[in-house]
């Protein structure tokens, strides 16, 4: 920390720091928009150039900022900004190891993006060739659709061997270099930096707390799953008092097991929601699926989409040029510009997460004349948070009612049930995952690499009941498998999102008088509604999360709090109390040879990666862009 506290001069260079930003803001998005919707060479040195130039101002304004001692500053908007300026990690490195350490990442994303699988061949005869060309998005379809248990474990394997092994010798010197970044900044290592952004020394307890809360509820759920499971693929795949193996659940991270609800459903003759025929049969283009979704918004008293919305968003999938098809919202910093980018097909899911995106961008459009700095969520769950809790309000039986597209409300106990439990599979099963992923991560920058992968393990084991289908050792690097480790995307935002969600779901249907039970609440035309969701939006980060929590909890709490989450899936709680009466044992029962699965004593090595593998630098400024990934 350096030694100015001139007030006078400390605003000037906010000010100074605020035009720039915003303006460096603006020639990134744009850059970054051209080459996402139209993916050429040329687009994509533009975009590179820009990154850079960004990277290299950030340097420069934390080089600015630490020469203040922020403590001393008599200005409490002036000392907040200047130390969330000090706060761009890594900036401390010297310009050459900053450099490595950017280029790192942007080795370890390319590299992830370019992993290519081969499929299952079963009783293949030898002189046949196999096409390993299957990518991320190939995988997760079989992990979906697939209920042989061998071509299961085969993907499974493959995905995790192919991501991790090429890139554990740069993730691990990443590791030494994010943490040297943090001890130029006095602190004791790289997780303890990532956490700075919370503002707060209660924020572990307060996650760990909730974390409590929501274990009773995971551990009736789980054991039912296992149930079903056990069922389905017997005894040589699933133990049926043990945790689950890891590839079996719909999806090659284990979290999201929605994809599964056909085995689990509890009532299979009463289906449950899916408005897709309704649409078609409608008439529903991509351009009415985002009318209908603004109509939301309006509706609640919140903002019309603004014309350069209209004019520049891309709504379909151009058939001329390639482009990158996940869904993101934009914030152009222009103050006039905001587009949404989504290759939409007339689907129930597209319509589901057209209102996600919008809902990005009423927090951009709210937000609008804050400080550069403050145009953000108040932390940063707050943004995945807002927007999937206007999702409990849509995908809801009884919002599809209202718009036409389901004939009768859902109102028997056993599509409830149904419905609940495809939420639970989505939102329960994801909670211990959202909640691990940097606990590993802070526990590998604290005490080094040596045990990464069993670690990982571990921690899997320990909150989430699941372990890997088959023996791995030290050799693997399981954790890779998942894209934001080796891109350095910040995770236990997720898990903040998802308690968050529940809470402003729960606040606004406060606020719009619904007395039902909660998961039947939507707060369409409720302009009361709408005012605590604006409230939120409209602060950003100026004032501090606990605040925000506080202001739209009418001062019930500051706390991420999990009663929500509670109360939303209670009806299928005690549903789950009742399925699981016979049950042996509710949550999971490890035995030796479940750890014996990971904590193998030999292959402690790993093999130096010689070959030299040339890449684009590309470095993505996740902050900039929402993207509907998690
Ligand atoms: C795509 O980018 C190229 C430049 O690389 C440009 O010439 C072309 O006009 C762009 N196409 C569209 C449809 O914007
Ligand atoms: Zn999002």
């Amino acid at each position: 920390m350096g030694t100015k506290i001139q007030l006078e001069e400390a605003l000037q260079f906010l000010r100074e720091y605020d035009g720039e930003a915003t303006d460096k803001c603006f020639r990134v998005s744009s850059a970054q928009w051209a080459y996402s919707t139209n993916m050429t060479d040329s687009n994509k040195r533009k975009m590179v150039e820009e990154q850079t130039l960004k990277a290299k101002f950030d340097k420069v304004t934390w080089r600015k900022a630490v020469e203040f001692d922020w403590t001393r500053l008599p200005d409490p908007m002036a000392r907040r900004q200047i130390r969330m300026l000090t706060m761009i990690s890594r900036a401390s490195l010297s310009d050459e190891k900053y450099n490595e350490i950017h280029h790192l990442i942007s080795e370890m994303k390319d590299l992830y993006a370019h992993v290519r699988i081969c499929p299952f061949v079963p009783n293949r005869r030898s002189e046949e060739p196999i096409y390993c060309d299957l990518d991320i998005g190939d995988a997760q379809k079989i992990m979906a659709n697939s209920r042989n248990s061998y071509e299961l474990l085969h993907l499974w394997e493959e995905w995790h061997d192919k991501t991790g092994q090429p890139m554990k010798n740069k993730f691990m010197r990443y590791v030494n270099l994010a943490n040297q970044a943090a001890a130029l900044n006095g602190l004791l290592h790289a997780g303890e930096e990532m956490e700075l952004v919370y503002e707060t020394s209660e924020f572990q307890d307060e996650l760990a707390e909730s974390f409590q809360k929501i274990l009773p509820l995971y551990k009736e759920f789980f054991a039912y799953v296992r149930s079903k499971l056990y069922k389905k693929y017997g005894s040589d795949v699933v133990k049926p008092n043990g945790p689950l193996p890891a590839h079996i659940l719909g999806d090659i991270w284990a979290q999201d097991w929605s994809q599964i609800f056909d085995i689990v459903i509890p009532y299979s003759q009463f289906g449950t929601i899916d408005v897709t025929d309704a649409m078609l049969q409608q008439g529903f283009t991509p351009l009415r699926i985002f009318q209908m979704a603004e109509d939301f918004y309006t509706s609640i008293g919140l903002k019309p989409m603004t014309p350069e919305f209209w004019r520049f968003s891309l709504f379909e999938k151009p058939t001329s040029r390639k482009v990158q098809c996940t869904a993101s919202a934009w914030d152009f910093c222009n103050k006039t510009d905001f587009r949404i980018k989504q290759c939409t097909e007339v689907n129930m899911e597209n319509l589901i997460t057209a209102h996600h995106e919008m809902a990005h961008i009423q927090y951009y459009l709210n937000y609008v004349d804050q400080p550069y700095l403050y145009r953000r969520g108040a932390n940063p769950g707050f943004h995945e948070g807002v927007a999937n809790s206007i999702l409990l309000s849509v995908f809801n039986p009884v919002h599809f009612y209202r718009k036409g597209l389901i004939n009768n409300k859902t109102d028997s106990y056993e599509k409830n049930i149904n419905f609940l439990m495809l939420m639970a599979l989505k939102k329960v099963a994801y909670a211990p995952f959202a909640y691990l992923v940097d606990q590993w991560r802070y526990q590998i920058f604290e005490r080094g690499v040596t045990r990464m992968n069993s670690d990982w393990w571990k921690l899997r084991l320990r909150y989430q009941g699941v372990v890997p289908p088959k023996l791995r050792t030290e050799s693997h690097f399981d954790a890779a498998a998942k894209r934001h480790i080796p891109a350095d995307i910040p995770y236990v935002k997720y898990y903040v999102a998802l308690i968050l969600e529940f809470q402003i779901y729960k606040a606004m249907c406060e606020a719009a008088g619904d007395k039902g039970l909660l998961h039947t609440c939507d707060v369409y035309r409720s302009r009361e509604a709408g005012r605590v969701l604006s409230d939120i939006l409209r602060v950003g980060r100026a004032r501090h999360w606990k605040d925000v929590i506080k202001m739209f909890t009418r001062g019930q709490t500051d706390k991420l709090s999990a009663e929500a989450f509670l109360e939303y899936f209670q009806p299928l709680y005690k549903w789950l109390q009742r399925a699981n009466r016979n049950e042996p044992v509710i949550g999971w029962m490890t035995d030796k040879d479940d750890l014996a699965l990971y904590q193998s004593l030999v292959g402690l090595g790993f093999r130096q990666n010689a070959s030299k593998f040339v890449v684009n630098t590309v470095i993505i400024f996740n902050f900039l862009i929402h993207m509907n990934l998690y």
